[in-house]
């Protein structure tokens, strides 16, 4: 199964499009582009005909996996399938063929699909106001943690601590670094949620804000919240949530209603858009009041007139962080959320949540027949498992199961993360499985359970019916320049 580079398949002077003479006007490039801009030789692209440009990419296509061809239980990915009407009308020219700098007289379309988009997503989270801007789940997070700085700095405080839970994900304290803070670190408890009297012990006054996933990473929902919200509001600090699980909580939980001051949105997956190996993603942040004079340079407005409803940029907003980003964010993930969120209707959007959790719940009651939960359930949208048991009676790792499962033709759940649980195997099946899906999927990990008992070097030598065996991942990581590692 192996597949030459596109370059390997060129040959001088074949072509994949051909266009008349009659299509040009006489003007030369010299014409039209000064002489400093002008290539000195052509290009070297490769020369190869239109049908093998797309059999080649359709056979790279079939190598790899994605969720048009099956389920893909990344444990905190929320991979989701996509409907395809969201690319529909992200290609319609309306919203495709827009310049960034064009007057706001002639994107008016745009700019209120943006204004509805925010206030669905404040709805939604019960937040005051939405920035759109930021470019991912981790870019928000930055954006987040900057607007508390800034609220803290307006008020003369110099808190200098961030606090963040042992199971958050890694994007959380580097984010938090990142905008300056120093990172401490708040335990969770035997339940698997945080724990208060730790939190209780690491607030003090250095302490702007603590950042929380909920539902927690292990898929679990922080049922302290309420508690949590009034600790560290009394000690003068804010309440960030890292909102990448709203898969669990659309329609039936809001974090404004449980005390959150700032909440990241991660567009690309809750609100279905493509991500994870293409597509660029989303990761919109809603504030509470407090917050909202900070946000990010420019907000939309809607002005209502005489002459009717028009919507504008504003840029004159003095005490905003400024901008996060160029333009206004990844429009056309925007386009895909908002075409989503309309196509889906209030109802739709709990039931999108409601369905996850009963997903995964299902999904898990199969699975504990041979593997270890280490955190009491019922769980939300996801669960973690460990693989402790086959490790210590097999010698098979979550590693190893993982690469096995794509022999029967699943993607791998997440792995060894969150950190908190050994051998962990993080499985979300979101609410787009079947049940049908789900009960092959539990059908081939049992059997790899099995396997792991009778045959483990099955196991250990997996993946072997996929295009490469298995990858030295430590050097992927290492080597980073991938264009020539021969
Ligand atoms: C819990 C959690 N927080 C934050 C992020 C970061 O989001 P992004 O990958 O969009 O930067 C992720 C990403 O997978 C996540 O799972």
């Amino acid at each position: 199964m192996r597949e030459k580079l596109i370059f390997d398949l060129s040959r001088p002077g074949r072509k994949g499009y051909a266009l008349s003479d009659r299509d040009f006007t006489d003007s030369s490039l010299e014409s039209i582009l000064p002489e400093k801009f002008l290539r000195k030789s052509p290009p070297e692209l490769p020369e190869v005909p239109e049908s093998e440009v797309v059999r080649h990419f359709v056979r790279l296509s079939n190598m790899n996996y994605h969720v048009d061809k099956n389920m893909y239980p990344l444990g905190s990915c929320t991979m989701k399938y996509n409907p395809k009407i969201n690319d529909y009308t992200c290609d319609l020219p309306g919203f495709s063929t827009l310049h960034p700098l064009q007057p706001s007289e002639t994107t008016q379309g745009a700019l209120q699909l943006m204004y509805e988009l925010a206030g669905m997503l404040s709805e939604i989270a019960g937040m005051a106001a939405v920035s759109l801007q930021p470019a991912a789940g981790a870019h928000g997070e930055l954006t987040g943690i900057l607007l508390i700085k800034k609220y803290h700095e307006s008020r003369g405080s110099k808190r200098h601590k961030l606090l963040v839970v042992d199971s958050a994900h890694g994007t959380n304290p580097a984010s938090a670094a990142l905008a300056g803070y120093e990172i401490i670190s708040v335990k969770g408890n035997a339940d698997g949620r945080t724990d208060l009297d730790d939190l209780a012990r690491k607030l003090d006054g250095d302490v702007a804000a603590l950042m929380l996933t909920n539902p927690n990473t292990i898929g679990l929902f922080e049922k302290d919240i309420l508690r949590i919200s009034e600790m560290v509001h009394k000690n003068g600090s804010l309440l960030y949530m890292d909102g990448a699980n709203m898969n669990a909580l659309l329609g039936i939980a809001r974090p404004g209603d449980m005390g959150f001051d700032v909440v990241h949105y991660n567009l690309h997956k809750t609100f279905a858009a493509p991500h994870g190996g293409g597509g660029p993603g989303s990761g919109p942040v809603g504030v509470s009041k407090i917050l909202e004079p900070f946000l990010p340079l420019p907000i939309i407005t809607k002005n209502e007139s005489d002459e009717g409803t028009t919507y504008a940029l504003n840029y004159d907003r003095p005490e905003s962080i400024g901008r996060m980003m160029n333009f206004y964010g990844n429009f056309g993930v925007l386009v895909r959320a908002y075409t989503y969120i309309r196509m889906l209707g209030p109802d739709g959007v709990r039931r999108v949540s409601e369905n996850a959790i009963i997903n995964a719940n299902y999904l898990l009651s199969l699975l504990l027949e041979r593997f270890d939960l280490p955190f009491p359930k019922p769980v939300m949208h996801e669960f973690c498992l460990s693989g402790d048991r086959q490790k210590k009676e097999h010698g098979v790792r979550t590693l190893d199961m993982a690469k096995r499962l794509l022999d029967y033709g699943f993607h791998a759940p997440t792995i060894y993360f969150p950190l908190i649980v050994s051998e962990a195997l993080m499985i979300e099946p979101t609410e787009t499985e079947s049940k049908e899906t789900l009960d092959i999927f539990a059908k081939a990990l049992l059997s790899i359970a099995d396997e792991a008992a009778n045959n483990p070097e099955l196991v250990l030598s997996a993946p072997v019916t996929t295009p490469v065996r298995r990858l030295d991942e430590a050097m992927a990581s290492r080597q980073l320049n991938i264009c020539c590692s021969l």
